[in-house]
């Protein structure tokens, strides 16, 4: 039997997960919004792509929750996007309300299922959701660690003319502008990237790697990045339907990991059918742990504001 993935927003992000999902036919989609029409018609859009591209699953638009029972899957990606100037964290309070109230509606329908986050600021708004939906912390994710890691690879690779598929590393840390990329494990086909590269190029990439979505914001003026994050989502739920234990920088609920107590903070984890099947620690330096926790301190306040 086909699984059935929940789609919360029909926006850009929300419909190109849908559209990458049917590619790859990894589920039936049902995608579901408060805006009257919009679902329906880029779900019967992608729906009726299926002959031609080959794919025989089922999407569906609605604005009725009912029509998302018994997912496996919610990929929440409802809220206000980021406008040039505004910071994800300015998005706080309206974006807890949206996150509030489609999570209810979501897990009521689909109690067994798994939740990735989408809607900013990434990190309160996975907590939000964990906190609302009262699920065991495997079963709550948010993506943002493949996004930024996908940025950073992309930069180092195009600098050094290789192929994006030799650059390995993982981003830490809030996805915010606290965000911690981390060269030491960084390496380009085994070799570590400061063998192949100043430091001082490093660090611009890194740069540009924390301003990665607002450098797209400010060149779109209207919405915010989403061919890359709806290619993170899609590779999370991959991992988890076909349990290939990949471990993946994803937003996860510590309790105690890199000191960490009660917080989504982002860092590297192994996704399989159960979801987060293990966080992953790794020796970090002084420099390393202290980034972290400051990233993490801008997590912690923003869900102290929403009460989470
Ligand atoms: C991004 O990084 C807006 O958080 C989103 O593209």
């Amino acid at each position: 039997m086909r699984r059935k993935v929940t789609v919360v927003g029909s926006g850009n992000v929300g419909a190109t997960v849908a559209h990458r999902l049917a590619d790859k036919q990894l589920a039936d989609v049902v995608m579901v919004d408060i805006l009257e029409g919009v679902p329906q018609g880029k779900g019967l859009d992608l729906f009726q792509a299926g002959p031609v591209e080959g794919y025989d699953v089922r999407i569906k638009g609605t604005n009725d929750y009912a029509d998302t029972s018994n997912s496996d899957l919610v990929v929440m990606t409802a809220g206000y996007p980021r406008k040039p100037g505004m910071s994800r964290d300015d998005l706080l309070k309206a974006n807890f309300e949206v996150v509030k109230s489609a999570m209810e509606k979501a897990v009521k329908y689909s109690p067994d299922s798994i939740l990735i986050i989408v809607t900013n600021p990434l990190d309160a708004m996975a907590q939000a959701a964990f906190r609302v939906s009262g699920f065991s912390k495997n079963r709550v994710m948010g993506m943002a660690g493949i996004l930024d890691t996908a940025r950073y690879r992309t930069f180092i690779a195009e600098a050094l003319n290789v192929s994006v598929q030799n650059v390995q590393g993982f981003v830490l840390g809030g996805h915010g502008d606290a965000m911690v990329p981390v060269p030491r494990y960084t390496t380009v086909a085994g070799i570590p990237v400061s063998e192949l590269m100043p430091k001082q190029q490093l660090d611009q990439i890194i740069e540009r790697t924390r301003n990665g979505g607002a450098e797209i914001v400010n060149l779109l003026k209207a919405g915010s990045a989403y061919y890359a994050p709806s290619a993170a989502v899609v590779e999370m739920i991959d991992a988890i339907f076909n349990d290939r234990k990949k471990i993946l920088p994803c937003a996860a609920y510590l309790e105690g990991e890199y000191g960490i107590n009660g917080l989504f903070v982002g860092v590297p984890v192994k996704l399989g059918a159960r979801g987060i099947e293990q966080i992953i620690e790794i020796e970090l330096t002084p420099e390393e742990q202290a980034a972290l926790q400051k990233s993490a301190a801008a997590v912690r306040e923003l869900a102290d504001i929403i009460k989470v």
